[in-house]
């Protein structure tokens, strides 16, 4: 089959490529037919919001969009837009490649003053997985809810739900799931997402479920019977296809196409070529349950380095950043920017050390994720109870 050879596969269930340099994002845009957000609108954003973008702008990290002027704009008119993002509850605890688009939407939230809309996808994991009951995965849903509802969202414009519990709930966001589902043949099901023949019939279904809440009339409660309500999806690009999919049925159902801004994949610690998966080799990845003592392990063991080597090498040819893991760590986890180019410049250099380098990653993640953890004890049922009941959100408008 042709994907054997391709040098990158990235779907929503699989990302991998042969590249030591990590995922070829140019070649994604073009296969996907996004567009990269440039410096221009970088700056736009900027002076709409009259405050500089959070790093993960700056640098790239989310790096890909479709239709984000149109959402700018409605800021700049002083219209109103919703978020929408969400989770598929496949594990107990989430790592740093989860907490991403979270922390990046949570930035959204608090920079445009919007209502939030954050679906957990417990039908879906059991509907992919081979041993995930459905029952638990609805209760990995809460216990994950609780990780994004530490992260600081507004109570009073987020709202979280399970899609076993919201569709047996809602006739509106059930009618648009039919009608989505109505104007996709299997065939499209098939060119866009790859099914065959043996996939349940479930899977197939699915990608309605998750275009539904890109459409402000699923919600009516939320959004106080305000139908058109525009809408603005962060996530990471593996993601795109459902969304590609919704916006090609918007038009035929009247509604309008859901905009998008794409991140890239935080690599897992052993190299480019693939991103940070829970199923995946633990070694792998960084939980935002594990203790200070297993970071700093599994860094100073697994992570992958660009640097020379041994230490002489080092000092003479200096280290590669495009292929160092916990350089790329940095650029998603620390916010200065000029220490940030300080490291890169003493790292390329040589005068900086892996082992240096790894402990300044090591002594951020410890900082990021003792913090989360502090945070997320302070997290109450009756909390999580609250932000996933269908209510009214707050409108700024
Ligand atoms: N399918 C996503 C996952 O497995 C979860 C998800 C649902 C999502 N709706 C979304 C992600 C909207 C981003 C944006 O993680």
């Amino acid at each position: 089959m042709a994907e054997e050879q391709s040098e990158q596969t990235v779907t929503p269930w699989e990302v991998f490529t042969k590249s030591e340099t990590g995922i070829d994002y140019d070649k994604l845009i073009r296969d996907f037919g996004s567009t990269r957000i440039d410096e221009a609108l970088i700056n736009r954003i900027e002076k709409a919001t009259e405050k500089p973008v959070h790093h993960h702008l700056r640098r790239g990290v989310f790096f890909s969009m479709r239709d984000l002027e149109t959402i700018l704009t409605l800021y700049e008119q002083k219209k109103p837009f919703f978020l929408y993002t969400g989770r598929g509850p496949s594990s107990e605890a989430l790592h740093l490649g989860h907490l991403i688009p979270f922390i990046f939407t949570k930035w959204l939230q608090d920079t445009f003053d919007v209502p939030l809309v954050i679906q957990m996808t417990d039908d879906e994991k059991f509907l992919v997985k081979d041993n995930l009951p459905l029952e638990e995965a609805n209760r990995l849903a809460h216990e994950n809810a609780k990780d994004i509802i530490a992260l600081g969202f507004d109570i009073n414009k987020t709202f979280i739900f399970s899609d076993v519990e919201y569709i047996s709930f809602s006739r509106d966001f059930y009618m648009n799931m039919c009608k989505i589902q109505k104007h996709v043949t299997f065939n499209q099901a098939k060119g866009i997402f790859g099914f065959g023949p043996s996939d349940n019939v479930g899977k197939i279904c699915f990608p309605a479920t998750q275009a539904a809440p890109s459409f402000s009339s699923s919600f009516p409660e939320i959004f106080h019977g305000n139908k058109d309500v525009p809408c603005l999806i962060p996530c990471a690009i593996d993601q795109d296809p459902y969304f590609r999919m919704a916006r090609d049925v918007a038009p035929k159902l009247g509604y309008q196409k859901p905009a998008l801004i794409h991140s890239t994949f935080i690599p897992g610690l052993r190299g480019m070529q693939s991103k940070m998966d829970a199923s995946g080799d633990p070694n792998s990845v960084i939980f935002v349950t594990d203790s200070d003592e297993q970071i700093s392990n599994k860094i100073k063991k697994y992570a992958y380095s660009g640097g020379g080597t041994t230490a002489e090498e080092h000092k003479k040819t200096g280290g590669d950043c495009g292929k160092d893991v916990s350089y790329q760590y940095l650029t998603f986890f620390m916010e200065d920017d000029s220490k940030l180019e300080q490291i890169k410049q003493n790292y390329t250099s040589g005068k900086l050390s892996t082992g240096d380098l790894k402990a300044e990653l090591i002594s951020v993640l410890q900082k990021l994720i003792s913090g989360h953890r502090q945070k997320r004890e302070r997290v109450t049922d009756l909390m999580v109870k609250k932000f996933m009941s269908p209510r009214k959100l707050n409108y700024p408008y």
